[in-house]
């Protein structure tokens, strides 16, 4: 299969710049990992010049993540150049991705540079990384808002540098389906060279139109797509990899071209990110959204009892999400779990699998059954206690009910230093108190922004999810956590969302102290 569109990922990169989406390297290295298994052709792991930590995770995926092209970012700039190509060392197969604007708006405003200046920086960036590797990337910036005739200069100038990939991307979202496909037809036409190189596309979602013109793009020649899992990205975010995925697929008699994205994986892959970021999709998501196969009304059931195209376009297997609701309880074991996962899409190693195996032991010994959502909770390790530097040792509330009632709440939490902290807090009800608790007792300053709880399987012991998302040092975190009890579960979304803020701050010490 040679005509084929290659999926570049960039939920690492462009996904991770969004608020609310930043990761750790061992959260980047989990996500990269799972991109790999879904059969992503690129994964981009950021931009190494960026900070050290962006650095080392760039060079951690490299080192790590086989099966997939390791692509890292760089501005036309030699120093970059250099830390892309450095981090780069020891990936299986590397991509130096060089990018500069071309857009008159951003030449006079961002850059200060005349066209002819940009130009010759492209070829010489493209130059340079072709030096230290055989796959270069080159990204016209802001490509859709530039003048057709000097991209396709610029675009010429690198191929004749030896770029193999010319990507064309909607840097703002301004492009509208029509106009950005007969950009690809124009540049096909109009740039020396352009059998040597790939085109592709990257469109940014400001107008809701980024899948759609990713689609336009492909429909007139791109043969790469950049894209992220769950659409995440900088302000309304990049184009979903599932739906441009999806829609090739179950589109083939249009599109006539497909990718080799494993799609059982689509599902698993987009749950892993939304447990590693806390950052949750709509619920009528396409794809992987909660209702995207739910049949509500009477005649869509009826239609679909008698033959299920009647109202279905793809099956949710195709996708990895799972039609049966098998219910394991607690006599179900060792292997039933691990079948049951699998089937889920999620393939433990001896140890995870001994540690969820724990999990659902004491969570089938609180619930009668334990249903796919539990264990998916479960897989994905979203207990909401796992990662430092706090962990919650217990609650105890005292949740007086009535007019002149004071619910109050005392928590203890170990901290990884070793300390163990107590504290107590009254509060207008339960959950306050709780949150007051934990915020005196890990000296947190955040502003409560959001939350939520819902129950994420059926019956009278489900389990209950809580959603936080809180604002501190100007910056959004979010946390989740699952467990039989609300309360509970909203304590450890709380632990999480204080976690993961100090997690950023030590990062951001870290990184002042290098600079
Ligand atoms: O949106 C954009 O222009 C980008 C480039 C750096 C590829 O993300
Ligand atoms: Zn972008």
């Amino acid at each position: 299969m040679n005509d084929f569109v290659r999926i570049f990922d960039t939920t690492l990169r462009d996904g991770e710049q969004s608020p609310g989406c930043s990761m750790t390297t061992p959260q980047k290295l989990v996500m990269a990992r799972a991109l790999a298994e879904l059969g992503v052709d690129v994964i981009e792991a950021g931009f190494a010049a960026a900070s050290p930590d962006d650095f080392n995770a760039v060079a951690s995926i490299a080192r790590e993540v086989k099966g997939s092209r390791v692509a890292a970012l760089a501005r036309c700039q030699r120093q970059d150049i250099e830390r892309a190509a450095a981090a780069l060392e020891q990936a299986e197969a590397g991509r130096i991705h060089v990018f500069i604007a071309t857009s008159d708006i951003h030449l006079a405003h961002k850059l200060r540079m005349s066209r002819a200046e940009a130009l010759e920086a492209a070829a010489a960036g493209v130059e340079l990384a072709r030096r230290y590797c055989e796959d270069v990337e080159f990204s016209a910036e802001d490509a859709s808002r530039s003048d057709p005739a000097y991209l396709a200069e610029v675009m010429s100038a690198a191929v004749e540098a030896g770029a193999t990939t010319l990507n064309v991307p909607d840097t703002v979202g301004y492009a509208i389906p029509a106009e950005y496909g007969a950009m690809f037809a124009y540049l096909s036409a109009h740039v020396r060279g352009i059998e040597k190189a790939i085109l592709s596309c990257h469109c940014h979602d400001d107008l809701g139109l980024a899948v759609a013109n990713s689609l336009a793009a492909i429909q007139n020649g791109a043969r790469q797509v950049e894209c992220t899992i769950n659409g995440i990205g900088e302000r309304a975010g990049n184009a979903a990899l599932e739906e441009i995925v999806m829609a090739l697929r179950t589109r083939a008699n249009h599109f006539g071209v497909g990718t080799r994205i494993k799609t059982q994986r689509l599902y698993p892959t987009s749950r892993q990110l939304i447990a590693v970021t806390g950052s949750a999709v709509a619920r009528n998501k396409a794809i992987i959204g909660e209702n995207a196969f739910a049949h509500e009304s009477g005649i869509h059931q009826h239609g679909m009892l008698r033959n299920r195209e009647t109202y279905e376009i793809m099956a949710p297997e195709d996708v990895g999400v799972s039609r049966s609701q098998l219910v394991l309880g607690k006599h179900s074991g060792r292997a039933a779990l691990s079948d049951r996962l699998r089937e889920l899409g999620f393939e433990l190693d001896e140890a995870a699998l001994n540690q969820a195996f724990a999990h659902f032991k004491a969570l089938a010994d609180k619930k009668k059954e334990v249903f796919d959502a539990d264990l998916e909770a479960i897989a994905l390790g979203s207990t909401g206690n796992e990662q430092g530097p706090w962990r919650l040792l217990g609650v105890q509330i005292n949740g007086a009910i009535g007019r002149d009632a004071v619910p109050s709440a005392s928590v203890r939490l170990a901290h990884e230093s070793g300390r163990i902290v107590q504290e107590a807090a009254v509060g207008d009800g339960p959950v306050h108190a709780i949150f007051a608790a934990i915020e005196r007792a890990t000296a947190a300053v955040i502003k409560l922004r959001q939350y939520q709880v819902r129950s994420i399987s059926t019956g009278e012991d489900a389990q209950g999810e809580a959603r936080i998302e809180v604002e501190a040092d100007g910056r959004d975190y979010r946390g989740r956590a699952v467990s039989t009890d609300i309360l509970e579960a909203s304590a450890l979304a709380l632990v999480e969302v204080i976690n993961r803020l100090e997690r950023r701050r030590a990062l951001a010490a870290q990184e002042e102290a290098v600079a």
